[in-house]
């Protein structure tokens, strides 16, 4: 990719908007992730922390806060507490799909352990909420902490739901809002929260964030099947393999033919995966059109994404936000 069309990106851009709090944000994530008592846990976080991420969730804080004329402090602690929840999740995250590869790096479960990913992964979720206190707003407090409950409710359901045929797109829609919407709201509602903007303003927001982050996981599933490695910096196929029951899949399952379930339940259901069957679950879905389908739908909720910033006041920040929701599914054609 030519340095231009990098430079193009909308979240590079609001990245430069940024750049001075993002900053201070990462200072602040760098000074709260480490320990004076226990060396393992900087070694850990700085693995994942280092290898960069996108930091878009913080982004969304900030943006959020500074569109609705915040000019306190306040946003980057908030800021860096989702960052550290993200964080978090993502280290319990890769121990329960064992997944091996995070940010173009091995995992922190694959490098260290399982129990030191879930030991790290709570002290930092520990240290989110020390933050988030910091900022004194009850409010903020009640999103955040509603937040990381409803995270973990949308992965104990994803969890359930795994190796089941008969999921539907109903549950399935569930388990994304949960899982990573949540974090995206709250996001935004919390940036317009800390700077008192008015009710319909924060409702919007929120609204914003929970159909962008819903449309970034439905993004992030497709990718599972059709991305590549070098740019997700995540393995492809984690979630065939995982047996999880993904948009593509429910969506190939619900038109197989008698022939076609039959293979859905071997290798979904009863886990006796082969060489191959990667391949062929791809060809079936291509056969019935169901990658294209899902596409429509991440398109679908980033253009309800746009639409709920028609209630913000305009602001650069706020067509920013705008042109991030059909980013988040662009980068799939
Ligand atoms: C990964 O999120 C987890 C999902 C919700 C799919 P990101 O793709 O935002 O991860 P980083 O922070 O940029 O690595
Ligand atoms: C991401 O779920 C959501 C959370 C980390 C809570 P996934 O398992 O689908 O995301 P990746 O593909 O590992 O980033
Ligand atoms: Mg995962
Ligand atoms: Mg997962």
């Amino acid at each position: 990719m030519s340095l231009d069309s990098t430079a193009r990106k909308p979240q590079d851009r609001l990245a430069a908007l940024l750049a001075e709090d993002l900053d201070r944000v990462n200072t602040l994530i760098r000074e709260r992730m480490a320990s004076r008592h226990a060396p393992r846990i900087p070694e850990v976080t700085a693995h994942l922390v280092e290898a960069g991420g996108k930091r878009l969730r913080p982004m969304l804080v900030l943006a959020a806060a500074r569109l609705c004329g915040y000019t306190g402090a306040h946003h980057l602690r908030l800021a860096a507490t989702v960052e550290f929840i993200h964080t978090a999740t993502l280290l319990h995250d890769d121990v329960v799909d064992e997944s091996r590869q995070r940010r173009g790096r091995p995992t922190a479960n694959l490098l260290w352990d399982n129990k030191s990913s879930v030991l790290v992964g709570d002290y930092l979720f520990a240290r989110a909420f020390q933050l988030m206190v910091e900022t004194g707003s009850l409010e903020v407090l009640d999103i955040l902490s509603n937040a990381a409950a409803t995270i973990a409710e949308g992965e104990v359901l994803q969890l359930q739901a795994a190796r089941n045929l008969a999921t539907t797109e109903e549950t399935y829609l569930q388990v994304v809002r949960g899982k990573t919407a949540a974090l995206f709201s709250a996001a935004t509602e919390a940036g317009g929260v800390i700077a008192d903007a008015p009710e319909d303003v924060r409702r919007a927001l929120f609204a914003y964030g929970d159909a962008l982050g819903i449309a970034f996981q439905i993004a992030d599933d497709l990718l599972d099947f059709r991305g590549d490695a070098t740019a997700t910096g995540k393995n492809v196929g984690d979630d065939f393999r995982e047996r999880k029951l993904t948009l593509p899949i429910i969506k190939a399952v619900a038109r197989a033919d008698a022939e076609e379930r039959a293979f859905w339940t071997r290798v979904i259901e009863t886990g006796d995966q082969r060489d191959g069957d990667l391949d062929h679950a791809l060809e079936l879905m291509d056969r019935h059109g169901t990658l294209a389908a899902t596409r429509d739908e991440a398109m679908a909720w980033a253009a309800r994404a746009r639409e709920a910033l028609g209630a913000v006041p305009p602001h650069e920040f706020r067509d920013i936000l705008g042109e991030i929701s059909d980013y988040v599914v662009a980068r799939l054609s």
